[in-house]
């Protein structure tokens, strides 16, 4: 089938190349030309695992191309697929405006029937108005149709997450619609769920609500198991022999980052609030994670007099282990206070130092493995689960830190082990 592809972030991206390597035609539409030329040279814009070498041999093999010039590629194509941001207003509400001018071009470049499938995570009703804007501005006497069609793709893991997705969710109002999409899906081999649009749209923020509700769940559990002296790493393996409850997304920590949990906790929130509806538990979460974020920085308050003049090396920055993204990482918060109070920064991450030297060019020295960071240090801060990071032994930071003293956020060692090496160790939960 012709696809087209509008939106070459995280999601139209993968989407375009996981199609193309299904043997689909694929384009991929984007305003941006500098971007478009990169990626025309086989280099992709992301930081994804695979990502790059499917670009490389779909597009030598025919099936995959790139472009700006949208008309062109939505003018002939039996589906478009839009996968651009809905970015957070102030208010908590998802821009939109992404999704209205693609639909716009869409309208105005369409010359034979087609099916338009939102990939983009939208408030519910948001795909009946996507359709009705499309017809609004047709230029041609043509059909056109809106699906839904939600990514549940996770950044560092997104090609596996396409090609290999628990379900596919396809929202539609027409049994041609609903076939169409099953088709172009059908090389997949993955199991399907036809819904209606409405659901569709729900089910994405539903599910990632679940999830974020998950997190910030057994981060209140693990406050308390500090409280009380139990251990969350115990009650957690505890708790998941219960099928029902299971063990994943029960990692206690930091909180969660990243460009979905954040937002989309806060647009479900909104949506809710329009009906006059309070979604009580997924304000808590984000409540509980807001706090969540400083938990360890504030625990550092209270063993230290000052951060000044000290030497802070700080492991891992990306919102998880995998990117090189930073959006609403913890470790920007914990940075910003570290910062303000004077600390000498000296940070490591495999991935995202570059893009933190964006924000702070001068007051960070960056490193490029973590012994250099926690040579002499007074504290290390541990933010990101990095497997470069879990390799470091207990030993490492008694042999090259001034004193070993050790916030983890992300519960990599065992208490027993970080003590027996003559390590401080404080964790989240333990
Ligand atoms: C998430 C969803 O997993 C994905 O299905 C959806 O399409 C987009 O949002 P992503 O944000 O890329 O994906 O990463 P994810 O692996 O879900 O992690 C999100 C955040 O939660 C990270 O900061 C991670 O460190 C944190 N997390 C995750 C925990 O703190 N504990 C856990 O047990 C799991």
């Amino acid at each position: 089938m012709n696809i087209a592809v509008a939106g070459t972030g995280y999601v139209g991206l993968v989407s375009g190349v996981c199609f193309a390597e299904k043997g689909h035609k694929v384009i991929c539409v984007d305003t941006d030309k500098e971007k478009i030329d990169l990626m025309i040279a086989g280099i992709s814009p992301i930081y994804e695992a695979d990502l790059e070498e499917m670009m490389k041999k779909n597009y030598a093999e025919g099936r995959l191309n790139y472009t700006t010039e949208y008309a062109a590629a939505y003018k002939n194509a039996d589906a478009i697929f839009i996968g651009v941001g809905t970015p957070e207003l102030p208010d908590g509400s998802a821009n939109l405006s992404y999704i209205a001018t693609a639909a716009r071009q869409i309208a105005e470049s369409v010359e034979q029937d087609c099916l338009v499938v939102v990939k983009s995570t939208v408030p519910v009703g948001t795909n009946d108005k996507v359709e009705q804007f499309i017809k609004d501005f047709l230029t041609h006497d043509v059909k056109v149709e809106v699906a839904s069609n939600p990514e549940f793709l996770a950044q560092g893991t997104a090609v596996r997450d396409t090609l290999k997705a628990s379900r596919v969710i396809i929202g539609t109002e027409s049994k041609g619609a609903d076939d169409k999409l099953r088709k172009i899906y059908e090389p997949f081999g993955l199991p399907i769920v036809s819904v209606s649009r409405r659901s569709a749209e729900m089910i994405k923020y539903a599910s990632n609500n679940f999830l974020a509700l998950k997190i910030s769940y057994i981060n209140d559990i693990a406050n308390l198991c500090e409280l009380v002296g139990a251990d969350i790493e115990e009650v957690v393996k505890g708790m998941s022999f219960d099928g029902r409850i299971g063990s994943s997304f029960l990692n206690a920590g930091i909180g969660y980052g990243g460009s979905c949990f954040p937002k989309d906790t806060k647009a479900l929130k909104y949506l809710a609030k329009q009906y006059s509806y309070d979604l009580k538990t997924v304000g808590a979460a984000a409540e509980v994670n807001k706090k969540q974020k400083t938990k360890l920085f504030m625990k550092s308050c209270k063993r230290l007099i000052t951060f000044q003049g000290l030497k802070v090396a700080v492991l891992g920055l990306a919102f998880k282990h995998g990117t090189d993204d930073l959006r609403e990482a913890p470790s920007l918060d914990n940075i910003a206070l570290l910062l303000e109070q004077g600390a000498d920064i000296y940070a490591y991450d495999p991935a995202a130092s570059g893009n933190l030297e964006k924000k702070y060019p001068n007051e960070i020295v960056y490193v490029h493995a973590p012994e250099e960071a926690l040579k002499g240090a007074n504290v290390c801060f541990i933010f990101t689960e990095w497997k470069e990071i879990k390799e470091i032994t207990p030993d490492t930071y008694k042999k090259y830190m001034k004193t070993p003293l050790v916030y983890d956020g992300r519960n990599i060692y065992k208490t027993e082990e970080m003590k027996n090496a003559g390590v401080e160790y404080y964790s989240i939960g333990r």
